[in-house]
C-alpha cells in the first residue's frame, strides 16, 4: 500500500479494535448498559457491591454470592505498613500522583503477584478495589499531619470511603449518593483509561501494572479531571447571573466549558441526569442552593451548542456534589479512580481472555534516508 491511500484515525476516533461484553453504549441515543442492564435502573435500584459483581463476573448475584463477594472485599480493607511509607515520601504530590505510586507499589506485597490467572487478577482487582480508597483517604489525612483513620466493616463501600475521610459518620444521604456515583463511574467502555489498562494487559504484564498506568489517564483534565475543573469554574462564576457570560468569555477565546461534550455521547451523557437530581437535593438541603442555580444557568447558556452534540457529561453534576459533601477539589478524580476499578478489572480480564499485543501505526511524516554527519563537522 503506498503511504498515500492511509487513512488516519486520529485519537483512534471511531475505531473498533476488539470485541466486549461488558459494557454497552449507544452515543447518539445516550444509552449506557452494563452487561445488558441500564445505567437508569442500575443506578436507581442497585448498589456498588452489587454492579462490581455483575461486571466483574457477568450477571446479577443472588444474596449467597453478593454476601460472599461484599465480605471479600471488607477483608481487603487493609494496607501493608509499608504503603502508608510510600505515601508519607510523596505526600506532597497530587492525590492522583500518589495513588498511581501506592498502587504500583502494592504490586509487591499482594499474595497473587506473580500469577496472571483470571482467577488471581479477579482476586487482585478485588483487593485493589477496596485499597483504592485507603490510599486516597490515607493520603488525605497524611498529607495534613493526621493518622490515617481506620477503615470500618459495618459501613459499605461508599460509606466507608466518606467515614475514612474525616473520622465522622456520614449521613445516609450523603452515602447513597456516593454510592450512586460508584456505579455511574464503574465502567464505561474503551474511554482512555481503560484502553491504556488495556494496552498493559495485553503485553501480558499484570492488573497492577494495568491499573497503575489507567490511573496515569484518568489523571488529565480531557478524562477524569474535569469535575475538579467544573467545581473552580463554578466557584468563579460565584452567582447564577454571572454564568451566561462567564460561559460567552470562555467560547469566544475559544476555551472549552468543562464537563461539556463527551468523544462518544452526542446526546446527553445518561450518566448525568441521576447526579443532577442529587445535587438539586442536596445543595437545598443544606441551604445552599445557589449551587445547582449556577450549574443549571451553565447548561442554559451551553444550550445553543446542544445542536452540535456538545451536552453535559457525568463530570458536570459531580464536582458539586463532593464538594457539598466535604471533599477536598483535588480528591475529585482520585474518586473516579475508587468507582472505576471493578471495570478497570474486568476489561484487563477480558483482555487476558483474548490476549492479543495492541499495536497501532503511526503514519511517518518525517526526513528519509539522510547522512549522518559526524558531530565535528556539523554547523
Ligand atoms: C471530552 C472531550 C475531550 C471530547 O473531545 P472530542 O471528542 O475529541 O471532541 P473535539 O475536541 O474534537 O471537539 C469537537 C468540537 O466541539 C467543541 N467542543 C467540545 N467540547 C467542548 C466544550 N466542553 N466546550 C466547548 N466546546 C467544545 C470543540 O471546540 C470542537 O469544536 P470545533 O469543531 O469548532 O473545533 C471534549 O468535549 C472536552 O474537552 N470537554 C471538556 C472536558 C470534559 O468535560 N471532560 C470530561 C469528559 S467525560
Amino acid at each position: 500500500m503506498s503511504t498515500e491511500d492511509i487513512t488516519i484515525h486520529r485519537g483512534l476516533s471511531g475505531v473498533y479494535f476488539d470485541r466486549s461484553a461488558t459494557t454497552f453504549i449507544d452515543g447518539k441515543e445516550g444509552v449506557l448498559e452494563y452487561r445488558g442492564y441500564n445505567i437508569n435502573e442500575l443506578a436507581v435500584h442497585s448498589t456498588f457491591e452489587e454492579t462490581g459483581y455483575l461486571l466483574i463476573h457477568g450477571e446479577l448475584p443472588t444474596q449467597a454470592q453478593l454476601d460472599e463477594f461484599t465480605a471479600e472485599l471488607k477483608a481487603a480493607r487493609e494496607l501493608p505498613e509499608q504503603i502508608f511509607d510510600v505515601i508519607e515520601i510523596v505526600k506532597d504530590s497530587h492525590p492522583m500522583d500518589a495513588l498511581r505510586t501506592a498502587v504500583s507499589a502494592l504490586a509487591s506485597f499482594d499474595p497473587d503477584r506473580n500469577d496472571n490467572s483470571i482467577e488471581a487478577t479477579i482476586h487482585k482487582g478485588m483487593r485493589l478495589t477496596s485499597q483504592v480508597p485507603l490510599i486516597v483517604m490515607a493520603h488525605h489525612n497524611i498529607r495534613d499531619g493526621r493518622d490515617p483513620i481506620k477503615p470500618r466493616d459495618d459501613l459499605n463501600h461508599a460509606g466507608n470511603f466518606l467515614y475514612m475521610m474525616d473520622g465522622k459518620e456520614p449521613s445516609e444521604q450523603a452515602i447513597d449518593l456516593m454510592d450512586k456515583d460508584f456505579v455511574l463511574h464503574a465502567d464505561h467502555g474503551s474511554n482512555a483509561s481503560a484502553f491504556t489498562a488495556r494496552v498493559v494487559a495485553g503485553t501480558a504484564a499484570d492488573i497492577h501494572g494495568a491499573v497503575t498506568a489507567g490511573i496515569a489517564a484518568l489523571s488529565g483534565p480531557s478524562h477524569g479531571g474535569a469535575a475538579e475543573n467544573v467545581m473552580q469554574m463554578a466557584r468563579e462564576i460565584g452567582k447564577p447571573e454571572n454564568a451566561a457570560a462567564y460561559v460567552q468569555n470562555l467560547l469566544s477565546n475559544r476555551q472549552r466549558v468543562m464537563g461539556f461534550g463527551h468523544r462518544v455521547y452526542k446526546a446527553e451523557d445518561p450518566r448525568a441526569g441521576h447526579l443532577r437530581e442529587g445535587v438539586k437535593n442536596l445543595s437545598a438541603e443544606m441551604g445552599q442552593p445557589e449551587w445547582y442555580l449556577i450549574l443549571e444557568a451553565v447548561v442554559k447558556a451551553m444550550q445553543p451548542y446542544a445542536r452540535r452534540g456538545i451536552h453535559v457529561n457525568v463530570d458536570f453534576f459531580a464536582g458539586v456534589i463532593y464538594y457539598l459533601n466535604g471533599v477536598p477539589q483535588d480528591l475529585f478524580v482520585p474518586i473516579f479512580a475508587v468507582g472505576r476499578i471493578p471495570g478497570w478489572t474486568i476489561q484487563v480480564v477480558e483482555q487476558f481472555e483474548h490476549n492479543i499485543l495492541i499495536r497501532p501505526l503511526l503514519k511517518y511524516t518525517g526526513d528519509r534516508e539522510l547522512k549522518y554527519v559526524p558531530i565535528s563537522e556539523r554547523g
